[in-house]
């Protein structure tokens, strides 16, 4: 795979780098983490509906890749769902939202797996309470294949720079069942320059940046031992990493020259965008998130049907005391009185990118 500059940099989720120019040769061509991208292989290749359904569970899009799910097999046909309270964001996440969010991916991915399987998932949220189990799952026989089914291997979030052309208004008719489509001009411009001021903020303030880059996976071998979080890998990033330009240290310092040069061209990338998605709920239960996070992955499906490409900035809508005054502007902008913003998106068409790592169906599996 090769990086350009700007791709390099737009795939950091928090920190930056210097960029030089990419070196070349035979260890270059070898740093795919295979071992990280194994899971996208291998969904599907269970006979077990609940072991089917799962392996493409875990594919769904979470905040920080933390794969915060945990499974308990309980009968032949159902499992309980977790919450791994070790793969919150205390500093970004402190009410873990968008983990319920993710969680809310997860659960919407394996009821559309499930009907490859000619099963419907009947899921009961929070069997035991908010403090309990997420939901106790059982896949009943029977049920057509959703129509979103084919586009789960092909799903992405894409951090890239968007291209300068409109969402058509009949892929927009489309995506309108599922949220709140933003297209006009001067709309778009408050909330690119609000994702922009909520992104700043977060870099800035050390906890949060640690955060993300205590999250940082540098190479292929990180990458591979811990398929999650933030994945720096690839031919170009790595051999940053040899050259000691890119380091967890230097990830960790604005002041930093490359940092600062790097901010520059995440600035780009926010603003290479023709409009938005805005997914609200109307309170704030933990059952409102895990439903959001369902139609946020039914969105991101039906993106990919349309060739669109779809990117969370989360920033604005994440509820630490510095964000508190872009949190505001965000619930004014985008939402009615009393909603929560659940989920904001950059829409449009941006490149193909890769899928992002896994860890493994058996390790998410506590008793099998
Ligand atoms: C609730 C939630 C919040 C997210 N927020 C952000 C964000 O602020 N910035 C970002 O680049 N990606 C964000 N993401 C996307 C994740 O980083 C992405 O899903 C994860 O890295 C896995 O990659 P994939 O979706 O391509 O499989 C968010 C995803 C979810 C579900």
């Amino acid at each position: 795979m090769t990086l350009t500059r700007r791709k390099t940099l737009a795939i950091l989720g928090g920190g930056f780098i210097v960029a030089a120019g990419a070196a070349t040769g035979t260890f270059l061509t070898t740093r795919t983490p295979s071992t990280a991208l194994a899971p996208w292989d291998a969904a599907g290749a269970f006979e077990d509906p609940r072991l089917f359904a799962l392996s493409y569970a875990l594919l769904a899009p979470n905040p920080h890749n933390r794969q915060p799910w945990l499974v308990e097999l309980d009968t032949p046909d159902g499992f309980l769902l977790h919450r791994d309270v070790k793969r919150d964001l205390p500093h970004t996440d402190p009410h873990q939202r968008q983990i319920f969010v993710g969680l809310g991916c997860f659960l919407e991915l394996m009821a559309v797996a499930a009907t490859l399987k000619n099963r419907t998932a009947e899921v009961d949220l929070f069997p035991d309470g908010t403090d309990g189990p997420v939901a106790r799952v059982r896949l009943a026989a029977g049920g057509g294949v959703d129509r979103l089914a084919n586009q789960i291997l092909a799903r992405r979030t894409c951090k890239e720079p968007f291209e300068n052309r409109p969402v058509p208004q009949e892929s927009l008719a489309q995506l309108r069942q599922y949220g709140t489509a933003i297209t006009d001009t001067a709309e778009v411009a408050r909330i690119r320059k609000l994702t922009w001021d909520a992104w700043l903020t977060e870099t800035n303030t050390h906890r949060t940046l640690k955060e993300s880059v205590d999250l940082m996976r540098f190479g292929k071998s990180e990458i591979n031992a811990n398929p999650d979080g933030i994945d720096l890998g690839g031919p170009f990033l790595e051999s940053l990493m040899l050259a000691g330009i890119l380091t967890r240290e230097n990830q960790l310092d604005p002041e930093s020259a490359g940092f600062q040069e790097g901010i520059k061209i995440y600035q780009e990338m926010l603003a290479a965008t023709p409009a938005y998605m805005v997914l609200t709920t109307p309170q704030n239960s933990r059952q409102d998130q895990i439903e959001a996070g369902r139609r946020w992955l039914r969105l991101n499906l039906e993106t990919t049907r349309l060739g669109l490409s779809l990117h969370p900035v989360s920033q604005a809508l994440q509820e630490f005391k510095e964000m508190e005054p872009y949190y505001q502007q965000a619930h004014q902008l985008l939402a009615k009185p009393g909603e929560t913003v659940q989920m904001l998106g950059r829409l449009g068409y941006g490149p193909t990118v890769p899928p992002s790592p896994r860890w493994p169906l058996e390790t998410r599996i506590m008793n099998g």
